[in-house]
């Protein structure tokens, strides 16, 4: 079996898949208040998401990281991470993750964590009720807390996502990082970039480069940059007065993309090949064309064409994306919104 190896020598053993573009958040920087959504029979069942996920293991993924939306309110997602655990099992899947808001972690993490689940990541911007409540739109900040605690009773190592925002989030540089000390959890700060139609206006006043947010740090820390790799764009560094790790991920001041080794399922069956790229691949139509096979696990003649898909959109891959905001404007934006990709 050859492996998934694009244009530019890249592997691709990272797939990233949005089982739903819902929300029960409505992050600033990231939906409008008023989204619409896409209709619910257009979206693959949670059988068909199984069986495109499956063939991508069969072609070399290693790495399933299950996002949105919030993953958590795809009614059913129970059962589509104890089908992708049998991957696990197999030692096909290296590690079954997903990317959450924490609002449904006190019920769903110890189901996760018993079917495999062993990281977490956690998007949290602030630790202030007030600011939260603000930045979410939606999202009640003890929920969120709740649900962290709870992931972290159930054994997750949770690592926290925050969003770099200038004049939001910057006073609270060292008491995010303290908080997340204290608690045992990893944190990994973002760059915004400019995602979503009609969203983009104000980017540059939000954003701040995490080469400042790092100077920041280094004036009160010891930093030291680490070689180690969680498979995802961050670079991580450690303070040595702690020994905490925190990541950054730099899509604007650093592009990674020569590293990258990953492409995004959407839950209608859209394969991007680039976060910050609109080309995209269609798998529903070869899905649906081809017969599913009696076992879900060897490629029988059905999912020839399917995998034939999955091949040439691979081919397709492009070198990176064009964020770019270095010329005090924003350039390179996208339309889709970070919801329907999955960030
Ligand atoms: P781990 O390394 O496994 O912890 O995860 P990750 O960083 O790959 O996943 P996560 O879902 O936490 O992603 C964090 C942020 O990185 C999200 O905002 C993503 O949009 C962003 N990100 C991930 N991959 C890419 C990429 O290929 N390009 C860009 N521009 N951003 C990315
Ligand atoms: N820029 C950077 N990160 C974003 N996220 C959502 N929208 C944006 C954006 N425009 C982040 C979320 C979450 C991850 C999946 O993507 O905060 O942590
Ligand atoms: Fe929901 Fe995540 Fe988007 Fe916030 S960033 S609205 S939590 S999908």
């Amino acid at each position: 079996m050859q492996p998934l190896v694009d244009p530019f020598a890249r592997a691709i053993s990272y797939l990233r898949v949005s089982v739903t573009d819902r929300c029960d958040f409505r992050c600033t920087y990231c939906m409008s208040e008023h989204m619409t959504f896409l209709p619910k029979a257009d979206l693959l069942s949670l059988e068909e998401l199984d069986r495109l996920c499956t063939a991508f293991v069969r072609l070399g993924v290693q790495k399933l990281r299950i996002t949105g939306g919030e993953p958590l309110v795809r009614k059913g997602i129970l059962t589509f991470f104890e089908a992708m655990s049998r991957h696990l099992a197999t030692g096909a899947l290296k590690e079954l993750t997903l990317t959450t808001n924490g609002s449904q972690l006190a019920k769903f993490a110890q189901p996760l964590a018993d079917l495999g689940v062993r990281r977490i990541n956690v998007s949290l911007d602030t630790l202030d009720p007030a600011k939260f409540a603000e930045i979410t739109r939606w999202g009640r900040l003890p929920q969120v807390l709740d649900g962290i605690e709870a992931a972290k009773a159930a054994g997750l190592h949770v690592k926290i996502n925050a969003v770099a925002l200038k004049g939001f989030n910057e006073d609270e540089l060292f008491s995010l990082a303290d908080w997340c000390a204290a608690n045992g959890h990893d944190l990994t700060f973002i760059e915004v970039m400019p995602m979503g139609e009609d969203m983009t206006a104000g980017r540059l006043d939000q954003y701040w480069p995490l080469k400042d947010l790092r100077a920041r740090l280094a004036e009160r820390l010891t930093l030291t940059d680490l070689a180690e790799r969680t498979g995802g764009p961050a670079r991580y560094v450690r303070i040595e007065e702690t020994g905490q790790k925190i990541g950054f991920i730099t899509p604007l001041t650093h592009n990674f993309c020569e590293s990258c080794n990953r492409v995004r399922l959407t839950c209608t069956g859209q394969l991007y090949m680039c976060l910050g790229q609109e080309d995209m691949a269609d798998l529903r139509a070869p899905l649906r064309a081809s017969p599913d096979d009696a076992s879900p696990d060897d490629a029988g003649p059905g999912d020839a064409s399917l995998e034939q898909a999955i091949r040439a959109a691979i081919a397709r891959k492009p070198n990176g994306h064009d964020f770019d905001y270095s010329r005090q404007k924003v350039a390179g934006q996208i339309t889709r919104h970070m919801s329907h990709t999955g960030g």
